[in-house]
C-alpha cells in the first residue's frame, strides 16, 4: 500500500452497506465486521467457500496456489474470499456470491 488512505465499499446489490477504511494485512470480512457488518464465515483458513464475496472493482491479490475455498470459475466471475484475502487498493465488493 502506498500511505494514502484506501477504503472498501460494501454492497447488497445496488445499495451500499459499508463503507470504512481498509487497515493493512486485515481480512475483507474483519474490516466488515470492524464496521458492523457480518459476512457468514465457517472457518478462517480458506476452505469452506462460505465467506466468498464478489469482488466488483478494485484489487484483491488471489495467491498463486488458489485457495479450497475458491476455484478458478469462481475467480474468474468475481469471487473472492472475504475471510482470508486482503485487499490491496480500494475496493468495491457485494456480498452476494459470484453464481
Ligand atoms: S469462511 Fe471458509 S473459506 Fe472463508
Amino acid at each position: 500500500m502506498t500511505g494514502e488512505t484506501l477504503s472498501i465499499r460494501v454492497f447488497r446489490a445496488k445499495s451500499e452497506i459499508v463503507n470504512t477504511t481498509i487497515i493493512e494485512n486485515r481480512a475483507i470480512l474483519d474490516l466488515a465486521e470492524d464496521a458492523g457488518l457480518e459476512i457468514p464465515r465457517n472457518r478462517t483458513s480458506g476452505t469452506c467457500g462460505t465467506s466468498i464475496v464478489s469482488l466488483t472493482s478494485g484489487t484483491v491479490p488471489i495467491p498463486d496456489e488458489i485457495l479450497p475455498g475458491l476455484d478458478e470459475y469462481l475467480n474468474n466471475e468475481g469471487g473472492i474470499l472475504s475471510c482470508c484475502l486482503f485487499p490491496t487498493t480500494s475496493c468495491e465488493i457485494d456480498i452476494t456470491p459470484p453464481i
